[in-house]
């Protein structure tokens, strides 16, 4: 503790980067960082809560670490307040010494071919909110009822999650935290095959090992990868790929699933490589019947990776159901640099950029994937927040002892009323449903106390409205 004036710092956005940003401003300022986390929903977590999936509670229970940076006595929560509707970067920046933006990459990546559009074209975003619970989510609908095969396309983990939600049988579905409308939902469906499709290879696959080779425990499902699509993907030299431990182990679980027999589960999941979606094509109803699919060959791009090259030899999968997996999206937010081609605010190490001089903008950061992309396992995020962290405080440092005057690039900002109580009047008056960490704990004890009979961690409240009456059970 210091007698020195508290140096203030709002940051945005609850996920991971969010939190390891506020645990390492609290840990590394000699107790001189005051944090103040602002969430638009009123739940933290980000993905944690949202992304991971449901039958993978250890994973979830990262939040621990999170609620001990929570309970700080320098720590606030103001959940259900957006950015860029309910305090602006001007009303930030007049409160606070700095800004962390850590909102994560909330959108999707399109494929920009014919027919995305259609009705059972979906984003594998949307369908990872909605078995989630997550409130934007809510009330979209997947037809789990006309679909016997969907097609996931993509060669990353959440690809993976996709594929397994779709044919995890109930009895493994039911002890989760899967939102009820999902678990109802999911425990009807008629979907019986999934079929994933990589653009490339076994060997340039994203997929990390526990979560392939989790597809093969599955207790209703069998994994089926065709052996000559297999080593005809692998019959490609991969030098880069030949040296990494994840693609080599990768290479030998899917050899393992090729030579194994099916087991006759009521569901499978097919693994097929080396092709590209090039049009939904409608079928009944005007809803997806078809994806048509080209053949593609590995060709060494100008830095040594080998791309996916179409061949011109088509194939037509019959589907009435599609998720695109390829990769999350960042959004822009009101007033801070962004750049729309990498879809990230515009930053050097953490420290936000003036896109007009490329000099560092005082008192403004990012962290996590709004600061480097959408890809990273949650703990990514905590070396990514030290970088962050690191580079505010030493210009916060270099401003104080005069090794950088004030309006220099990369000078601390100093704002007009860094006044704690101050903010909470503005915000209280801007968004009289705030969340505070006491309402967010209230909903946390109630969702518990509703999952507890059923055996099941949570049962999550999926919309707004619950989710601030069970806060206003807060204890003061
Ligand atoms: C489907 C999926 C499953 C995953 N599973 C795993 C896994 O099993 N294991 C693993 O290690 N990693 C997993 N990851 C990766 C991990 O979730 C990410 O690395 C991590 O969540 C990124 O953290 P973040 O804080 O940058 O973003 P996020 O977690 O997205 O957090 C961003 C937060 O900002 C908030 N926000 C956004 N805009 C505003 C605004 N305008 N105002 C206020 N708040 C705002 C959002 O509501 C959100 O709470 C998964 C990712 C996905 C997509
Ligand atoms: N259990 C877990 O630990 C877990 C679970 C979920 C997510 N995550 C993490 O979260 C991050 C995001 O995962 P993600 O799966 O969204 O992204 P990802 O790992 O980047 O994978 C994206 C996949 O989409 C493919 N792709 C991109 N554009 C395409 C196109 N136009 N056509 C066809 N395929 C295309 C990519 O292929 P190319 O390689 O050819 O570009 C890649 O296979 C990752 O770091 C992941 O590990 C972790």
């Amino acid at each position: 503790m210091t007698d020195e004036p508290p140096i203030r710092i709002a940051v945005i956005g609850s996920g991971p980067a969010g939190f390891y940003a506020a645990g390492h401003l609290l840990k590394d300022s000699a107790g001189r960082c005051e944090v103040d986390m602002f969430e638009r929903l009123p739940t933290p977590w980000g993905l944690v809560r949202s992304g991971v999936a449901p039958d993978h509670p250890k994973i979830k229970s990262v939040s621990r670490v999170y609620e001990k940076t929570a309970a700080h006595p320098r720590f606030r929560y103001f959940g259900n307040v957006t950015f860029g509707e309910h305090v602006s970067r001007e009303d930030l920046l007049e409160h606070y010494h700095a800004i962390v933006y850590a909102t994560g990459s909330p959108s999707d990546r399109p494929l920009g071919i014919p027919g995305e559009d259609l009705p059972s074209s979906h984003a594998a975003t949307e369908f990872v909110g909605w078995y989630n619970g997550h409130p934007d989510h809510t009330d979209l609908e997947f037809d789990l009822l006309s679909a016997e095969r969907a097609v996931v396309v993509g060669n990353g983990n959440v690809a993976l999650d996709v594929a397994r939600m779709l044919v995890l049988a109930p009895e493994e579905l039911a002890p989760t935290d899967t939102a009820d409308h999902a678990l109802e939902a999911l425990a009807n469906s008629n979907v019986s095959e999934v079929v994933i499709v990589g653009r490339r290879g076994p060997a340039q696959a994203a997929f990390t090992n526990p979560e392939l080779l989790e597809l093969g425990e599955l207790a209703g499902a069998d994994v089926i990868v065709e052996e000559a699509e297999l080593e005809r993907a692998l019959a490609v030299a991969d030098p880069a790929a030949a040296e990494d431990i994840t693609s080599r182990r990768n290479v030998e679980i899917l050899r393992s699933y090729a030579a194994k027999p099916p087991a006759g589960h009521p569901k499978r999941i097919v693994l097929r490589f080396l092709l590209s979606p090039v049009a939904f094509i409608p079928g009944e109803h005007g809803r997806l019947g078809s994806v048509e699919l080209v053949r593609n060959e590995l060709v060494p791009a100008a830095d040594g990776a080998l791309r996916a090259q179409p061949t011109g030899e088509h194939e037509t999968l019959h589907a009435s159901l599609a998720f695109r997996a390829i990769g999350y999206r960042g959004l822009p937010l009101p007033g801070v640099p962004f750049d729309e081609r990498s879809a990230l605010i515009l930053n050097r190490a953490g420290r936000v950029l003036d896109p007009h001089s490329g000099t560092p903008l005082p008192g403004e950061y990012v962290v996590g994937w709004i600061k480097r992309g959408p890809t990273g396992v949650i703990g990514t995020n905590k070396k990514d927040a030290q970088e962050t962290v690191d580079a505010l405080l030493s210009d916060l440092a270099g401003s104080s002892n005069g090794a950088m005057p004030a309006g220099q690039p990369g000078a601390a900002h100093l704002p007009s009323e860094p006044d704690a109580a101050a903010v909470e009047a503005l915000l209280r008056a801007r968004q009289p449903e705030l969340v505070t960490y006491a309402g967010w704990e209230a909903i946390d004890r109630h969702e518990r106390a509703l999952g507890e009979p059923h055996g099941r961690p949570r049962v999550k409240l999926t919309r707004i409205e619950d989710l601030l009456r069970a806060a206003a059970d807060a204890q003061p």
